[in-house]
């Protein structure tokens, strides 16, 4: 079975892609979001309870930066998928993105498969395989 690390981690292979693909961006702008919000509802509160205090409010941080950021970048999408300014805010986005993802990958999942009771973690898979951002939802710190 796929550990908790291991699809949360593949989630960032798939948003990556989507973000570096021709015509995928938006679909992977949504992705970011779900993934974001699925972070922040499902998997930082067990893990701020088991500790982690100052590495999940670095990932906080860090989140409400890229939400600003696709905030920014979706509506011109939107608008003109061959606006000059998509390179640069899409260049952006991958180093945040750069910079974010080793961290949770290094020390916050690799925590997910044994911090989380059973309850907690069965939320979280059965989100991962089927959930969906609720309408309106805006990550902590946007
Ligand atoms: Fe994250
Ligand atoms: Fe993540």
């Amino acid at each position: 079975m796929t550990t908790l690390a291991q699809a949360l981690q593949q989630e960032h292979v798939d948003i990556d892609a989507g973000i570096d693909g021709e015509g995928t961006m938006l679909d992977a702008i949504a992705a970011l979001r779900r993934h974001i919000y699925l972070e922040e509802e499902l998997l930082f509160p067990p893990l701020r309870e088991a500790g982690m205090l100052g590495p999940v409010m670095v990932m906080l941080l860090e989140h409400g930066q890229m939400w600003h950021l696709m905030d920014e970048l979706e509506p011109i999408l939107r608008e003109d998928p061959a606006d000059p300014r998509i390179g640069s805010l899409r260049r952006d986005l991958v180093a945040q993105i750069e910079a974010h993802n080793p961290k949770e990958e290094m020390i916050l999942y690799p925590q997910a498969d044994t911090a989380l009771d059973e309850e907690s973690s069965s939320e979280l898979r059965d989100f991962l395989e089927a959930g969906s951002m609720p309408d309106g939802w805006v990550c902590d710190r946007a």
